[in-house]
């Protein structure tokens, strides 16, 4: 006989509590706000299968994609993507000559860029890998220049940002002056469908560790883009928070 509870058979029920206790643990560590919590959890409650099939999916890209890399958790040194290539014009301009990104990032900046085009908003790339080295006399111009609390609200010290995965871009001017632009309005509406996504919105410094910045957006792949989208509001910082803690509580 299948004990039932509702229409549940008990086995399955019992397995959806653990799936459930296991996300409730990753979001309170992730530090996901409460009522966004809240929300995640009444959703896969009575049913978990979607929520966690995607994660699933988003687990099986390869894991740099949503390796979280932020002020307190970093990237070694020595790391430098296997293949990273040059870009070359496109449907995007290029703001200088030798930018690299890796290959799947470079592919859906050209997807991207074309859509773009079609609609009249031609993009234009600024900055894109940066090897640790670089990234140091990047951080380190920027506190000679501005000093070192400023810096450190819009730059990134080296091992902790997220150019040296190949996968980030700033777009445009670099400055507060994107946010303005038929570019930016264009990205944040459509950059998700292409894979890519803002990693510093305005408003959540206190959550990102850095203010606002219009003009960068980070390759994810097409199943993280929509996960972040569907479930945590679009804020790409809570997103990889949960999977850092829910991938660490794998068996
Ligand atoms: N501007 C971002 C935070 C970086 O330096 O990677
Ligand atoms: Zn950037």
């Amino acid at each position: 006989m299948v004990l039932l509870i509702g229409c549940m058979p008990l086995a399955a029920q019992k397995q959806n509590d653990n799936v459930v206790q296991k996300v409730q643990k990753a979001l309170a560590a992730a530090q996901v706000p409460t009522p966004l919590q809240e929300k995640i959890l009444a959703d896969i409650k009575s049913n978990p299968e979607p929520f966690i099939e995607s994660v699933k999916g988003v687990l099986a890209q390869d894991s740099y994609l949503w390796k979280l890399v932020d002020k307190t958790h970093g990237l070694d040194q020595t790391y430098e993507p296997e293949d990273l290539i040059t870009l070359k014009n496109g449907s995007y301009l290029l703001n200088r000559s030798g930018l690299q990104l890796r290959k799947e990032a470079a592919q859906a900046l050209e997807t991207m860029a074309k859509a773009a085009k079609v609609d009249g908003v031609p993009l234009v790339v600024s900055s894109c890998y940066r090897s640790y080295d670089y990234q140091k006399q990047v951080y380190e111009r920027n506190v000679k220049s501005m000093g070192q609390a400023a810096a450190d609200r819009e730059s990134a010290k080296p091992g902790h940002s997220q150019h040296q995965l190949g996968l980030a871009v700033d777009f445009g001017s670099i400055d507060d002056s994107f946010a303005k632009t038929a570019q930016s309005r264009w990205l944040i509406k459509n950059a998700w469908r292409y894979g890519w996504s803002l990693s510093y919105p305005e408003h959540l410094e206190q959550v990102t560790g850095y203010r606002w910045e219009s003009w960068h957006y980070r390759y994810v792949g097409l199943e993280l883009s929509k996960f972040i989208r569907t479930y945590f509001d679009d804020i790409q910082q809570y997103a990889l928070a949960f999977l850092y803690y829910y991938a660490a509580g794998q068996p």
